[in-house]
């Protein structure tokens, strides 16, 4: 075992045995001593008569706890303190020190021990102190334990899918993580691309900076290049103060930019030279600020149309595109839907403290379906299940009618007075469908539902009007 006490889980016991102690003293009879003591409470023990043995000793074993001679021969405590803290950060050193030299290990404290314990110390006193040290250790080990499981939920844990399709892209995701290329994260919209962008910086060597998503589609210009890259105090009408850019504020981390194939073509330019000379020039200034950031980019949209069409850079696209990495849509991979139903339905009962289950009829349905908003549109669908229903089940009734209306056979208008009874759907019902399932699919952007369907923002609203306040979601 590498980690003597990395134990696997928190409720473990403290197994003194599992403890490796090294005791360094040039004098054998407190080598001796200590270790009498140390093995009467159990732990396992080594020892070093210099400095030079016990570097050796922490090579060869994961040492937990090291009982530390103040004056070794040729070398300074301090000195061998700091070696020992560098070989093995966790370990506990409990320097041991003549009366007269107290002074020197208080300081050690400053610079990492443990603790210290004057010479000579009885039996009792050494041993309430390995006792502690002991205790220390296993607090260490429980964080570390307890940082895993908030990384692994971080990670890949809160992906759902078993599909051979989402299979290969947790594979994909573990290799990307591990290396700082550009990634282009595609797929349809709803389909988890900052899920997965997320994932990809929290499980990399990087988890512990920032992770900053920009959405470049949200965002107006002017404002997305002030924020990208900063801007001087006057810059502008409003920059009252100087702002430090999200390019250089990720430092170390990574910056997730979203709707990437929204980005204004003067700002592509921009963007592609601070990727490429590592560089960004903050807005109204003349000196250049250095960057260390990892991109990663996603889109729905498809840029090797649009780089055809002119709209986005050649260049950039290749920067980012260095590894890509697609995300397969819900109907294209039907049957996770069970285990995503199963899991949003989980999240609801823990977060409303119900009970609430899904009847065949109702998951027959939605395998059935397409969902054309992906995830997010099942998401969608499932909470506002659970709002409608009455009881303990969701049923067909609670679903969209979206859903409902989707194994219908025919969808032709009728003139006339819009009865639904053939199982035909009026055209206005249908327009109605449409801007509803847009609204949703964009969660409630206006804007972006109008440029979706094709008709003018007012024409959106004075629609929603005529519907009445009835709630598309
Ligand atoms: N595999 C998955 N397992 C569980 N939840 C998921 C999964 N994929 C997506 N989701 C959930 O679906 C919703 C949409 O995901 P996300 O925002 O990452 O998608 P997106 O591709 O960025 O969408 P858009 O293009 O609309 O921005 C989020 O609430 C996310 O948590
Ligand atoms: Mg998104």
């Amino acid at each position: 075992m590498s980690v003597a006490y990395a134990l696997p889980t928190i409720d473990d016991e403290l197994r003194p045995d599992l403890l490796n102690v090294l005791i360094v003293d040039d004098e054998r009879a407190i080598r001796e001593g200590c270790r009498e003591v140390a093995e009467s409470m159990g732990f396992t023990t080594l020892t070093a008569e210099s400095a030079a043995t016990a570097y050796k000793q922490l090579e060869s074993r994961s040492i937990d706890i090291v009982l530390l001679d103040m004056k070794l021969p040729g070398s300074s405590g301090l000195e061998v303190l700091q070696e020992i803290k560098r070989r093995r950060g966790e370990a506990a050193v409990i320097m041991m020190t003549a009366y007269a030299s107290v002074h020197t290990a208080v300081h050690s404290m400053k610079q990492g021990a443990y603790d210290y314990v004057t010479k000579p110390f009885n039996l009792e006193e050494l041993r309430l102190l390995l006792g502690r040290a002991a205790g220390h250790v296993k607090l260490l080990a429980e964080n570390k334990v307890l940082r895993e499981k908030v990384k692994a939920h971080q990670s890949f844990g809160n992906i759902v899918g078993r599909s051979p399709e989402m299979e290969k892209l947790f594979r994909i995701i573990t290799k990307v993580a591990n290396s700082v290329h550009p990634v282009l994260i595609l797929g349809e919209s709803g389909t988890g691309k900052e899920l997965v962008a997320r994932s990809i910086h929290f499980s990399g060597p990087n988890r512990d900076k920032p992770f900053i998503p920009v959405d470049c589609g949200s965002l107006v210009p002017t404002l997305i290049e002030s924020e990208l890259f900063g801007y001087v105090k006057g810059a502008f009408t409003g920059a009252v103060r100087a702002k430090d850019g999200l390019l250089a504020i990720a430092d170390g981390g990574t910056i997730f930019l979203d709707e990437i194939g929204e980005l204004p073509i003067d700002l592509q330019s921009k963007l592609l030279r601070a990727l490429q000379e590592k560089e960004i020039r903050p807005v109204g200034s003349t000196k250049r600020v250095a960057i260390n950031v990892r991109i990663l980019a996603a889109t729905n949209r498809d840029l090797e149309v649009a780089v055809r069409e002119g709209t986005f850079r050649k260049d950039l696209f290749f920067r980012l595109n260095v590894v890509n990495l697609r995300i397969p849509s819900l109907r294209e991979r039907k049957q996770d839907i069970p285990l995503l139903v199963g899991h949003f339905l989980e999240r609801m009962n823990r977060e409303l403290g119900v009970e609430r289950t899904i009847s065949d009829d109702a998951l027959k349905l939605m395998m059935s379906y397409d969902w054309p908003g992906n995830i997010r549109e099942l998401e969608n669908c499932m909470d506002r299940a659970g709002a409608l229903t009455s009881g303990p089940h969701i049923h067909i009734g609670d679903l969209p009618t979206q859903l409902q209306n989707a194994n219908r056979p025919v969808l032709v208008p009728v003139e006339g007075n819009g009865s639904h009874s053939s199982g035909v759907v009026p055209m206005a019902e249908m327009e109605k469908q449409a801007i509803f399932d847009t609204l949703r699919r964009v969660n409630g952007d206006k804007l972006m539902a109008a440029k979706l369907l094709g008709i003018g923002k007012t024409t959106l609203y004075r629609k929603l009007k005529e519907y009445g306040p009835e709630d598309w979601d």
